[in-house]
């Protein structure tokens, strides 16, 4: 595709960011990119655009030689998979949002990329109008990315602001946060996690090259933490935040997870508040740098799309360059996590796993520890996710150095503490 080609797009779904992006392309003429069809699902539905622009076959537009661009903004995952699939075989650029999909099926993405030799970009499928993807892609193209950690689902940072600050409960929280279009009717993909989980699984493969299904990545939402959590971090100065996050260890690997944190005031994450995104990325040399903006909704979200298909038009695609071109990173379960747990009842916490105990509450309605847990206990167990208990990571909550920790315990078992 070269700089002067015009751009003919097939776009799959018009819903909230297909049609986003039908209003953001008629603003911006300069783009030589047009829609010529639009796929949808339901024919009877009304539309904000000529008739004669939709079809429900995809074919249609998959089997068009005339359109060089595939943009699929669809929310069925397993078709979105199937479209991308026949769009690259038929020799199309693909640009898509569908975070699900890519992280369901990333490793046949990059191996249909590499069998085609055809862009796939999808900055919109991270945090929307953040251009992280592309930075990690071009800007942080080395070996000597430390860490990155990020807020990057806006309807759990939108309940656990208005938990924070307005003192509201969590069912509260939830039913202001679908009033105003934050959250969905069923709110399970955001609120327990999964997306933000399908995001990290996308952002770990352009920040480290690691390529990881969900399954492999420990993670959380937000569903079990409790009014008296929020004052308990409240008492101790710090906030809740649903971060995702992953660092380079001292052995070279990368310990990665998705799970709600005590964030510090001053941390840069602590600033983004109700439904914005925030990204730290912190480099060898460089120090932090933060990403901030809007990670979802209409036009934020084609914006993203547009710039990606503005890309094209410079024949960009992502070289992989960590992936293929330097020793891909590697995940580890080989650390200690420090935690803070909230629970109903002792008996739902199996306290022999705490390498140690460093402070704990006890209310008759409500207990809490803060304790160290090897990474390996919330990998292979589910009792911290069960029977109300709530489990928040502390602020640098990563320890590699267990020798001299596995003294402290001993010196505490011997003083007879624990
Ligand atoms: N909304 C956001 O802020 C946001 C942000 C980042 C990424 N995303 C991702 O972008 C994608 C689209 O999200 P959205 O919010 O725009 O969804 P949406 O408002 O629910 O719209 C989905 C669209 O997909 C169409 N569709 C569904 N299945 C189809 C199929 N098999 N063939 C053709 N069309 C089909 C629907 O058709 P009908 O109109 O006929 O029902 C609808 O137009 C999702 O993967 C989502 O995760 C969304």
């Amino acid at each position: 595709m070269s700089y002067h080609q015009q751009l003919t797009i097939g776009l799959f779904g018009f819903g909230v960011v297909g049609e986003g992006l039908y209003k953001v392309l008629e603003k911006t003429p300069s783009l030589k990119a047009t829609i010529k069809k639009v796929c949808i699902k339901n024919p009877e539905k009304k539309r904000n655009a000529p008739a004669e622009l939709f079809t429900t076959d995809k074919n249609e537009i998959l089997f068009d030689e005339e359109i060089n661009v595939i943009v699929e903004v669809i929310n069925e995952s397993e078709a979105a998979f199937e479209i991308v699939s026949t769009a690259f075989k038929n020799g199309k650029a693909v640009v898509s949002a569908s975070k699900k999909m890519i992280a369901e099926h990333l490793p046949e993405i990059l191996q249909l990329q590499k069998e085609t030799g055809l862009p796939f970009l999808c900055e919109a499928a991270a945090c929307a109008s953040i251009p992280v993807i592309r930075n990690l892609e071009e800007y942080y193209d080395n070996d000597l990315l430390h860490a990155i950690k990020g807020i990057i689902n806006g309807s759990t940072n939108y309940i656990l602001t208005k938990m924070f600050e307005d003192k509201l409960d969590f069912k509260q929280a939830l039913l202001q946060a679908q009033q105003l279009g934050f959250a969905e009717a069923d709110p399970t993909l955001d609120i327990d996690g999964w997306d933000a989980l399908n995001k990290w699984c996308i952002l770990l493969n352009h920040a480290y090259g690691i390529v990881a299904s969900p399954q492999q990545i420990v993670f959380n939402g937000i569903q079990s933490i409790q009014l008296s959590d929020a004052l308990v971090a409240k008492e101790k100065n710090y906030q809740i935040k649903l971060v995702a996050q992953a660092q380079k260890l001292q052995n070279g690997k990368v310990a990665a997870f998705v799970l709600p944190q005590f964030v510090k005031q001053e941390d840069h994450l602590a600033f983004v508040k109700n439904e914005y995104n925030g990204v730290v990325i912190e480099s060898g040399f460089a120090d932090k740098q933060f990403f901030y903006g809007k990670g979802a909704g209409s036009f934020p979200t084609a914006s993203a799309v547009l710039s990606d298909i503005s890309a094209l038009r410079y024949d960009y695609k992502y070289e992989y360059k960590k992936l293929y071109h330097h020793v891909p990173g590697e995940l580890t379960e080989d650390f200690y996590l420090k935690v803070y747990l909230s629970f109903d009842d002792w008996k739902y916490i199996p306290r022999e796993k705490l390498e140690w105990i460093e402070e704990w509450h006890a209310e008759d309605d409500r207990k809490y520890l803060v304790g160290v847990l090897p990474f390996k206990e919330l990998k292979n167990s589910t009792w911290w996710k069960e029977n109300n208990t709530s489990l928040i990571v502390s602020p640098e909550p990563i320890i590699e150095d267990v020798e001299i920790r596995k003294l402290k315990k001993k010196s505490l078992e011997l003083a007879g503490v624990i």
